[in-house]
């Protein structure tokens, strides 16, 4: 080990207010039994990066200060823990960020995403925005041979669009993807690669991200000055869409969502809402026949499967929805742009 580092520079949350970031001197983390040691090649900035950064009631309850935080990585494995083998030094590897127990009722059935004892990685304990991290071997999965360390980061909001959109039906089907923040985004990407006959993207005022959904492939673009629900049924011979995304966190899109999907048919929600319970048009729900979803996480690994398959084939235009890259030193403005919204996926680099 001689020659090798034994301290790194971390962006830790240290203060309680808004911001409250430094940039500290900590241990490189030596990986456990069944753990692996990565050294950081990109981490992307997350919506819950940013409600970190606003040091919001949500983020004050589960961050504790002194945290690394940063959980949309990727990296080349830099250290084994005792019995591993599935991992050897030099693999490049993207990180899932739910870590379950794998031995409740819920990891049992396949659901290790809701584990009842899962915590996630770079919210309760220290993630990403460091050069080197651990994680347990199991939630370090081998990327496609030479993906862009860039394309490799992202699968954490890209596994959120896929599992969203695969709540329902997807090839051949009409699809509707409320809110194109860049979970959105990649959802209009990969609805269309993944085959499905027409997909209607919604946002409410960001021109910036409804210019992106249309060169995404977006059939049809809504926002504010749309009737929204006539204008989905209109495009859809008066039905309603065979599955509702939503992405937006709107109570308005919600309900528009709501409205707009065909009997029998499916909503899936992503969204967390932050301002009160949202209004829900039950009526609309059980007169319609609606199946209504919440979704969390990636389903652990069949999502992974999808978008690995999805990736090396270049199915989805990942570089569009990637819209900046900056070094890792640019943290806080990289956190920043996120905020003001006049971006897609920001993506920080380690090796620039
Ligand atoms: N459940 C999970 O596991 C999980 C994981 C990650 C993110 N999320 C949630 O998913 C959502 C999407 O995340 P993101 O980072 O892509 O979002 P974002 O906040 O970047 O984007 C939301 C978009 O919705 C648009 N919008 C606002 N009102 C709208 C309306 N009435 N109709 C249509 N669009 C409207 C905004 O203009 C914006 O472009 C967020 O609510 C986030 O908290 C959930
Ligand atoms: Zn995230
Ligand atoms: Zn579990």
């Amino acid at each position: 080990m001689s020659g090798q580092p034994t301290t790194m520079e971390a962006w830790t949350k240290v203060r309680d207010e808004a911001g409250g970031f430094d940039l500290m001197v900590h241990d490189i983390p030596v990986p456990g039994p069944g753990e692996v040691l990565i050294q950081t090649k990109a981490t992307s900035v997350c919506g819950t990066d940013i409600h970190i950064w606003k040091w919001d009631d949500w983020s004050r309850e589960n961050v504790p200060l002194g945290t690394i935080t940063g959980h949309e990585t990727c990296g080349k494995v830099a250290g084994l823990g005792e019995g591993v083998e599935s991992h050897a030094i030099g693999d490049m590897v993207a990180i899932e960020c739910h870590l379950a127990c794998w031995a409740c009722p819920r990891c049992d059935e396949g659901n290790a995403h809701v584990c009842e004892n899962g915590s996630i990685f770079g919210v309760h304990g220290n993630g990403a925005f460091a050069p080197y991290f651990v994680v347990p071997a199991v939630n370090a999965r081998h990327v496609p041979a030479g993906l862009d360390p860039a394309h490799a980061s992202i699968q954490d909001p890209l596994g959120n669009a896929i599992h969203t959109l695969t709540g329902g039906p997807v090839e051949g089907a009409t699809v509707a993807v409320h809110g194109l923040g860049p979970i959105g985004l990649f959802a209009v990407n990969a609805a269309k690669a993944m085959g499905a006959a027409k997909v209607i993207a919604v946002d409410w005022d960001n021109t910036f991200r409804m210019e992106l959904a249309k060169e995404l492939g977006a059939d049809v673009v809504l926002g504010k000055g749309d009737d929204v629900v006539a204008m989905i049924l209109e495009a859809t011979n008066g039905r309603g869409v065979d599955n509702s995304c939503e992405f937006s966190g709107s109570p308005t899109a919600l309900s528009n969502s709501i409205r707009s999907t065909r009997m029998g048919g499916y909503v899936n929600i992503l969204s967390v809402y932050g301002q009160g319970e949202p209004k829900v048009p039950m009526n609309e729900v059980v007169f319609r026949y609606l199946h209504l979803k919440g979704i969390n996480g990636r389903k652990m690994w069949s999502t992974w499967d999808t978008m690995h398959d999805l990736l090396t084939r270049g199915a989805i235009d990942v570089d569009k929805v990637v819209t900046h890259r900056m070094p890792i030193t640019a943290f806080r403005e990289g956190v920043q742009l996120a905020m003001s919204g006049e971006c897609g996926k920001v993506v920080l680099d380690f090796d620039a």
